[in-house]
């Protein structure tokens, strides 16, 4: 059985993940506006992910007898500027993310609940690999820079990411 201080936190980060996915569905309209289609479709399959995310955390407050609580939703920004641009933003909100699964874990540990830092690791790897991921699309666009045939050989890349597999709640 989770704390209700756990539970609260928790709750706070189910928000997060809801805003990711708002965020990325933003980033998705936004990329097929300035005629990106791969990088539409890449950012639709991180909004997926982060559904999923969110999901696997709602699933996890039930299953330890906590309350699963839904929040109003911020509403996300609408123009990011160049590709390059959207990339650099959503880097900078998977760092944001970084910092507030490691404040989670700091929470889990302070009320010594073991089986929610067990269940966080899955998210610290998580975000290990999404900022890695992130960043290498940042680079690479750097390198493009205006290079009309470079930007279109990553977006057709980007058009080439799988949906993300289904996960377990726990
Ligand atoms: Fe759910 Fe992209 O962090």
């Amino acid at each position: 059985m989770i704390t209700k201080k756990m539970e609260d936190a928790l709750n706070g980060q189910i928000n997060k993940e809801f805003y990711s996915a708002y965020l990325y569905l933003a980033m998705s309209a936004y990329c097929n506006r300035i005629g990106m289609p791969g990088a539409e479709h890449w950012f639709r399959m991180q909004y997926d992910e982060e559904v999923l995310h969110m999901t696997k955390m709602f699933d996890y407050v039930m299953q330890h007898g906590g309350k699963a609580h839904l929040m109003q939703i911020d509403e996300p920004p609408h123009e990011f500027g160049t590709i390059l641009d959207v990339y650099e933003a959503s880097l900078a909100h998977e760092k944001s993310v970084t910092g507030w699964i490691n404040e989670l874990l700091d929470t889990a540990v302070s009320v010594k609940d073991h089986a929610t830092q067990a269940f966080l690791q899955w998210y610290i790897a998580e975000q290990a690999e999404e900022e890695s991921t992130v960043g290498d699309i940042v680079s690479r666009l750097n390198l493009a820079g205006e290079n009309g045939g470079a930007l279109m050989m990553i977006d057709d890349k980007l058009s080439q990411r799988l949906p993300p597999a289904p996960l377990t709640a726990n």
